[in-house]
């Protein structure tokens, strides 16, 4: 890279949350969609301003940042239209639940990014609630900030349950355990499927409410789900015996990798010989696009400063060696589920 060039990318860091910022508010203004909405006949923005509720100064520190981020063009009437980039920050549902995930959930609390890496504590937690980690919080956060952490959590995993169910039900489970079941999608999903399963979901207490609630509506499902509230932190906790699949979808890479492993161990002493553990989660290096791993990457730091200070988002090769570690065989791996992100980790206890 040319030393002018280099210079300019340093600047687009320095002035990252500018742009970020100013993409989140053309978004709230409804200031992306009105351009896009006038593609056949382009806007000037002093007509544009006759549109949206913005005074043209607003409108013009904002499109001038927007057009020299790249998400706006003008040509020389001065006639506004979105870049490819700029339809896909107003339209792709990815860059949309990760750009409300980041303003919503991580934005403020990313200040204190350099204390949480200095402490090994979430440190920026703090400014959305006071609480130990964030999944103590989940079911009390604020509304806006708590549908952008739901919606983060099930874009990503919802698109992958149809393709997980065909798995986890070729060896035709009777009982399973959804550990970190979170709302009961996937309790909801997995009953709907097979009107024979129970499952029974194992979370911190709050999420227990959530999910029962969500369940109890539902009358051909709600007799065969059950509940165990547990912090799997608490050394104590012990998951009880008696489940055919161990299903953990998204769960472990809310843990360090000591406490990954003492999670297993948990599995271990009271699983069967032959019982399925299933682990689905999106790895780094299991990716196919730069766009995805681009937000995984960023997502191990909403970990580092909001979630609890300590978990990230892992590779295969560091699951892999930690399963081995505690005691269980990967017997097989499924890339590439549902959009393409996950991969579910199929393991058993070595012989
Ligand atoms: C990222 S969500 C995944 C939810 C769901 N399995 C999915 O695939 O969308 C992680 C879940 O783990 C739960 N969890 C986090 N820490 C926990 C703990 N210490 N004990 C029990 N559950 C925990 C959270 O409450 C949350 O429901």
């Amino acid at each position: 890279m040319k030393t002018l060039e280099a210079l300019y990318e340093a600047q687009k860091i320095a002035f990252s949350p500018f742009v970020f910022q100013t993409a989140a508010t053309l978004i709230e203004l409804n200031v992306l969609e009105t351009i896009e909405s006038n593609r056949e006949n382009k806007l000037t923005i002093d007509e544009l301003t006759q549109k949206v509720d913005v005074s043209k100064y607003g409108l013009t520190v904002l499109l001038e940042m927007a057009i020299a981020a790249g998400m706006v063009t003008s040509d020389e009437e001065g006639k506004l239209e979105l870049t490819k980039v700029g339809y896909f920050v107003l339209t792709d549902k990815m860059t949309k639940v990760n750009l409300n995930f980041t303003q919503d959930v991580c934005y403020l609390g990313l200040f204190n990014l350099t204390d949480a890496i200095k402490k090994g504590t979430p440190e920026g937690l703090k400014m959305i609630g006071d609480w130990p980690t964030v999944y103590e919080g989940l079911s009390q956060l604020p509304d806006k900030i708590k549908k952008s952490w739901f919606d983060f959590d099930h874009y990503y995993s919802d698109n992958a349950f149809g393709e997980a169910l065909e798995i986890i039900f070729k060896n035709n489970p009777k009982q399973i355990f959804d550990i970190g079941g979170n709302t009961g999608k996937w309790a909801i999903a997995s009953a709907k499927h097979n009107p024979n399963v129970q499952v029974k979901i194992l979370d911190l207490p709050g999420q227990i409410n959530l999910a029962q609630q969500n369940i109890n509506t539902i009358n051909d499902i709600k007799d065969r789900v059950s509940y165990l509230p547990i912090n799997m932190l608490d050394p104590l906790s012990e998951i009880p015996a008696g489940a055919d699949v161990y299903w953990m979808s998204q769960f472990l890479d809310c843990f360090s990798e000591q406490e990954i492993e003492n999670i297993l161990l948990k599995i271990k002493k009271n699983c069967a010989a032959d019982s399925d553990i299933y682990i689905m989660e999106t790895f780094i290096d299991d990716q196919k696009f730069q766009a995805a791993s681009y937000s995984l990457i960023a997502t191990s730091l909403y970990f580092t400063a909001i979630a609890n200070g300590n978990s990230k988002m892992y590779s295969k090769s560091v699951f892999k060696y930690i399963i081995d570690k505690a005691g269980f065989e990967t017997v097989n791996e499924f890339p590439s589920i549902g959009t393409g992100y996950h991969t579910i980790l199929h393991c058993k206890l070595k012989k």
